[in-house]
């Protein structure tokens, strides 16, 4: 297959561990005989030191162009701190996902098995735990109109959802249960909000045309309990885009690290695959990013395309180098000695030779059998 990619490292440890997602792609093209163009563009706090623009016009159309976009983190401490920036890096991101029309961000959260003591919550709370966050992700509040009134001392922020938003995603949420466990959880505060009673009636109405789909609704503080107290209970979860940013962070405390969630935004013509975590300034350049969830990112990007086995063939990897703790130190602090590289080069190698090089990597790459 012939795709082109447009990569977007971003800031901070975004070219970091988007490196090591190019690598395991280009590595699965030449196992697998495809063809993959890596184009690369500016986005984020680098765009703006440069363009003074979060999202240059060359990157929005060099991503309409491609086939697929590879994402890595962005923002910048600078910005954070400075309430008062008129430009910022998160700009960029909001509004490419606004312009590619990405409306689904779909984002799964798996317990590892070779983690479950690396959680903070119990394992017999966690094994087993396969979820599938769908997360509105062009409306709400996030989109709806901003208001400061001119002496400073009153804000607003809409949160405005047509039917059409909802139904478009709640058809992908339902598909994607079908192929699961069959269950879809609609998490919203209809006790409260008007806009979530809007997401019942429609989310009620399409589950009608998945009569094998269980649909149930849970209200967002309650879910946010439900998801560290017993996780296994939830299969695809359906929200809109503010209650879905929060709920898959602390939904990431199940896998054990949060460098290990991977993330597709999807739309009618344009697709970006992006770890979930951020740009973690303070890990620049000092090779401790973990770059399995841009690696696993790379993964559900091939799978978009029908390339499954290549897709489970880099997950594959991923969950042997989680067992033979190939690991970056928010995983195994006492594996301080193993970096992002170190990683990325452990599944380039598991892809090239799946079955019996992954203890030659040991050896040559690391300089320490001992670590197995
Ligand atoms: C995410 C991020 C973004 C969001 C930020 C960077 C704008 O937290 O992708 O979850 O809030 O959507
Ligand atoms: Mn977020």
């Amino acid at each position: 297959m012939k795709l082109k990619i447009a990569v977007l490292p971003g800031d901070g440890i975004g070219p970091e561990v988007t490196g090591q997602a190019v690598k395991a792609l280009k590595s699965i093209a030449t196992e697998f005989n495809h063809h993959f163009q890596f184009v690369y563009a500016d986005v984020g706090a680098v765009a703006i030191e440069k363009y003074n623009n979060p999202l240059p016009y060359a990157t929005v159309e060099l991503c309409k162009k491609s086939d697929a976009i590879l994402f890595g983190a962005i923002g910048h401490p600078k910005y954070d701190n400075d309430p008062n920036a008129k430009v910022r890096p998160e700009q960029g991101l909001l509004k490419l996902r606004k312009e590619l029309g990405l409306y689904a961000n779909i984002r799964p959260v798996k317990a590892y098995d070779a983690l479950l003591d690396k959680s903070p919550l119990k394992r017999h709370i966690i094994k087993g735990t396969d979820i599938c966050i769908y997360r509105e992700l062009t409306g709400g509040i996030y989109f709806g109109k901003k208001y400061l009134s001119d002496d400073g001392e009153i804000a607003s922020d809409l949160c405005e959802y047509s039917k059409k938003e909802i139904e478009r995603i709640a058809v992908l949420a339902f598909e994607a249960a079908q192929s699961r466990k069959n269950k879809v959880t609609l998490v919203d505060k209809a006790n409260v909000l008007e806009s979530s009673r809007l997401w019942r009636r429609v989310v009620t109405e399409i589950s009608k045309d998945y009569p094998d789909v269980e649909l149930d609704f849970l209200f967002v503080d309650n879910a946010a309990m439900q998801l560290i107290l017993n996780p296994k209970q939830f299969d695809v979860i359906l929200t809109e885009n503010l209650f879905g940013d929060i709920i898959s962070d602390e939904a990431s405390v199940i896998g054990g690290s949060i460098g290990l969630l991977a993330s597709a935004s999807v739309g009618a013509k344009h697709a970006l695959f992006e770890p979930i975590h951020g740009s973690f300034p303070q890990a620049t350049g000092k090779g401790i990013a973990n770059p399995i969830a841009s690696i696993l990112s790379a993964a559900m990007l091939l799978e978009h395309f029908g390339l499954n086995n290549e897709a489970e063939l880099i997950r594959l990897g991923v969950e042997k180098a989680l067992k033979l703790k190939i690991t970056t130190p928010d995983i195994n602090p006492e594996s301080n000695s193993i970096t992002t590289s170190n990683v990325g080069d452990f599944i380039e190698d598991f892809i090239y030779n799946p079955k019996d090089t992954n203890h030659n990597f040991i050896n040559i790459h690391l300089g320490q059998s001992t670590i197995i």
